[in-house]
């Protein structure tokens, strides 16, 4: 259950935690089957998908690397530009190793096609996504995320991770934040 406080301020709960945990157990015996016998790291960006690397790392039941990025996107704050600037580059050096960029939602997918552009020209072996989120009606280039959690509508969403003015990312669960909260 939510804090009575919060929860006012979500006009509908969308995944409750155990939907989350169940979702992204199902991702991870994927990703094993698909990396057996290779190595494994995972890129978050931070600080959206903290959560969902958090559960998805240890859902894994295998040795995986993890590195975080932190970028900073131009622009109007509600909507992705696309255009992106690297706050904090990872540590781990790319070169020929298993990439899983590990990401909370897919919106515009700006962001992703530019991460994804970004990575592949530091010559990973290989690089795919796994993002928990999609709005398919918002997309605005397609992404190719070979591991996905649900699809959601086109509402803007808080809790596990995702934030309202830096509020609500320790929600367990994922709603739709309510109008009389912004407007
Ligand atoms: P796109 O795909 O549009 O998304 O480049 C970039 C980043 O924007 C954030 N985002 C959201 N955050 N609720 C949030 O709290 C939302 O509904 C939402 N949509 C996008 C998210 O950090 C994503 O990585
Ligand atoms: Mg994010």
């Amino acid at each position: 259950m939510l804090p009575e406080d919060v929860e006012s301020d979500l006009s509908r709960v969308l995944y409750s935690e155990a939907e989350i945990k169940d979702k992204l157990r199902e991702l991870a015996r994927q990703i094993e089957a698909d990396y057996e016998g290779r190595d494994l790291l995972l890129i978050a960006v931070l600080k959206g998908a903290v959560m969902v690397m958090a559960d998805l790392a240890r859902e894994l039941h295998r040795d995986v690397e993890i590195d975080f990025m932190a970028v900073s996107s131009y622009g109007a704050s509600t909507h992705s530009s696309g255009v992106v600037r690297i706050v904090k580059d990872l540590d781990i050096d790319l070169a020929g190793r298993n990439v899983l960029i590990v990401e909370d939602i897919i919106d515009s997918g700006l962001t992703l096609d530019w991460l994804r552009h970004n990575l592949q020209s530091r010559n990973p072996a290989s690089l795919e996504i796994c993002a928990l989120l999609r709005k398919p009606t918002a997309a605005k280039v397609d992404i190719d995320a070979k591991y996905l959690g649900f699809d959601i509508p086109n509402e803007f969403v808080v809790g596990y991770g995702l934030d309202y003015a830096e509020r609500y990312r320790n929600l367990r669960s994922i709603g739709i934040l309510a109008p009389h909260v912004y407007s």
